[in-house]
């Protein structure tokens, strides 16, 4: 993407969990073209990340797996 095709696509970005997409989008332009300029300055880019697998899909290891904690109980009906 050239620096421009970035700020579009970051001022708008929705992305699947857990990427926090919300803070991109809610980051200035000044942040977001600093984030263009240094990453591109890291050089070319590596492997592409792992694509996307539908749920009940396992993943090959290794993973990180976020467990969320059992819902609390719901507080007995009163009376
Ligand atoms: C400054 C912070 C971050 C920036 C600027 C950022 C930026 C991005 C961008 C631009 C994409 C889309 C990539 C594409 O379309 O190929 C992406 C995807 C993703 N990011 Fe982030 N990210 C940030 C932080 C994080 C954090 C904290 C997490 C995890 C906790 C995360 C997890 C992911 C994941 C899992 C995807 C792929 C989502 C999908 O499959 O739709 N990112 N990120």
């Amino acid at each position: 993407m050239d620096e421009a095709e970035w700020l579009r696509y970051t001022a708008t970005l929705h992305a699947r969990p857990p990427m926090p997409d919300f803070n991109v989008r809610a980051m200035s332009e000044s942040d977001r073209r600093a984030l263009y300029r240094f990453i591109r300055a890291l050089g070319p880019a590596g492997e592409p990340a792992p694509a996307y697998l539908p749920p009940g899909t396992e993943a090959p290891l290794p993973y990180v797996k976020w467990m969320l904690p059992a819902p609390p109980a719901a507080a007995p009906a009163a009376g």
